[in-house]
């Protein structure tokens, strides 16, 4: 059966990518630095010292790959927007030639009839704004705030559809909880204010962009359905201390305006009044990245922390070592139905998608996929609306503080040469595309 067969008309078929992950071009026509800029270029940070500063040079070769979607046949692009290229030091007069260039590649797509899907931050904060304290910071929301404004000012009369940030809880836990990620700081709870300070510069953006014409506003999270290892009671309460933190503590603010209230004595003092209506403006989506369920268990007694993650038995992993639930996706799709009700809009999933070792067929990746449509048919047929999926990702890329080894393209890219070779999985997906 066709692996697209029996989705809702309109439903959109998509793939993502985000600016410091394939962009490259890094001190090009005007780009600052960001934090991740200088996170690479801290030895030992990330894994064989690579670094995005030429990645899959989609700065310079973007027609190329605005025509392997074309050819590929997806309805729309969710990329990223580099902050670093519209404000080098992330305020003040916009960089025209940093716009023109994300200007250049909208034009590209409605021209191919590929919907632009911008997401207006993804990591890459200018490290100017860094140093004056980041996301730690209440003032970098109201910074977040106006660079929406100038990126809308630019593109508002194309682009009606913006994802504000993505995945605020891994840009908090990685960036400034543990600090596998930049900015590399490890707070541990120290880390809160990032959550704050993200969505409520979610929210002051929301309402800009609105102001310019946007249509539909929604932010992306990462979502994971967490699972007791035990049915034991200390393991079922560190699960759900778990699911606040990782899943919570996004949606719940979002959603509903209120913090779990397991999280809100930690963050009593920043919370000022008018923030939480601020950040439960109303959304017209939800984008929500998928990639597996986290199996919880409680934490020694003198354990830094109050969950203990434990391995997924019995189930296939990818090259990254994550394993493939499908089903997990239904089951989070049909929990966050249950939890939130109809104050839980459209979702979109906005990310989902493997790493496959380099020069293996292709058919592991073509299984996940087609295990994780069958489950979102499964979600839809279960009563959730769910409008999209987008695959992470459109080509191999710079994988964080992974580097250039874990690849999750549809797409395989020879960082060498610069040559994109369409995968079995591209091949299969632009068949079941062309036959809907
Ligand atoms: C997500 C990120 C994305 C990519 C995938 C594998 O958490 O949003 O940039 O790295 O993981």
């Amino acid at each position: 059966m066709n692996a697209l067969a029996g989705f809702p008309d309109g439903f959109e078929i998509g793939v993502s990518t985000a600016a410091y992950q394939i962009e490259g071009a890094v001190a090009e026509d005007g780009r600052g630095p960001s934090v991740w800029d200088t996170f690479a270029h801290t030895p030992g940070r990330v894994k064989n010292g690579d670094t995005g500063d030429v990645a899959c040079d989609h700065y310079h070769r973007w027609p190329e790959d605005v025509a392997l979607m074309a050819d590929l046949g997806v309805d729309a692009y969710r990329f990223s927007i580099a902050w670093p290229r519209v404000q080098p030091t992330g305020s003040g007069a916009p960089n025209a030639a940093g716009l023109d260039f994300y200007e250049r590649l909208v034009d590209a797509l409605l021209q191919r009839g590929i919907a632009p899907l911008p997401t207006l931050f993804h990591w890459d904060l200018p490290q100017a704004l860094e140093d004056q304290g980041g996301w730690l910071s209440r003032s970098t929301a109201e910074r977040f705030a106006e660079y929406a404004g100038l990126v809308a000012d630019r593109l508002g009369d194309r682009v009606h559809r913006w994802i504000t940030l993505n995945e605020p809880v891994v840009h908090m836990a990685e960036g400034y909880a543990w600090g596998g990620g930049a900015p590399g700081k490890s707070l541990m709870f120290g880390a809160l204010p990032v959550a704050h300070h993200q969505l409520l510069g979610h929210g002051l953006a929301t309402t800009v962009l609105r102001e310019r014409g946007a249509t539909e506003v929604m932010i992306t999270n990462n979502c994971s359905p967490v699972l007791p290892a035990t049915d034991d009671e200390a393991d079922v309460m560190a699960a759900a201390v778990y699911d606040s933190f990782h899943n919570r503590l996004f949606n719940d603010p979002i959603l509903l305006g209120t913090y779990p209230e397991m999280l809100g004595e930690f963050l009593g003092d920043l919370i000022r009044d008018g923030d939480l209506a601020t950040i439960h403006t109303p959304l017209d989506a939800l984008g929500i990245n998928y990639y597996n369920p986290t199996r919880i268990a409680a934490a020694a007694a003198d354990a830094d922390l109050p969950f203990d993650p434990r391995p997924i038995e019995g189930v296939p992993t990818t090259a990254f070592g994550w394993p493939v639930v499908p089903g997990g996706l239904r089951d989070l799709l049909v929990g966050l139905k249950d939890t939130y009700g109809d104050a839980l809009p459209p979702v979109y999933i906005t990310e989902n998608g493997c790493s496959t070792p380099d020069g293996t067929d292709d058919t592991f990746r073509i299984d996940y996929l087609r295990g994780h449509l069958d489950a979102l048919r499964g979600a839809i047929e279960a009563g959730v609306d769910v409008r999209g999926y987008y695959i992470w990702s459109l080509m191999d890329n710079f994988e964080w503080r992974e580097g250039y080894s874990q690849r999750f393209g549809l797409v395989r890219m020879d960082f060498e040469t610069q040559q994109r070779t369409p995968k079995e999985s591209y091949h299969w997906l632009r068949s079941a595309l062309a036959a809907r």
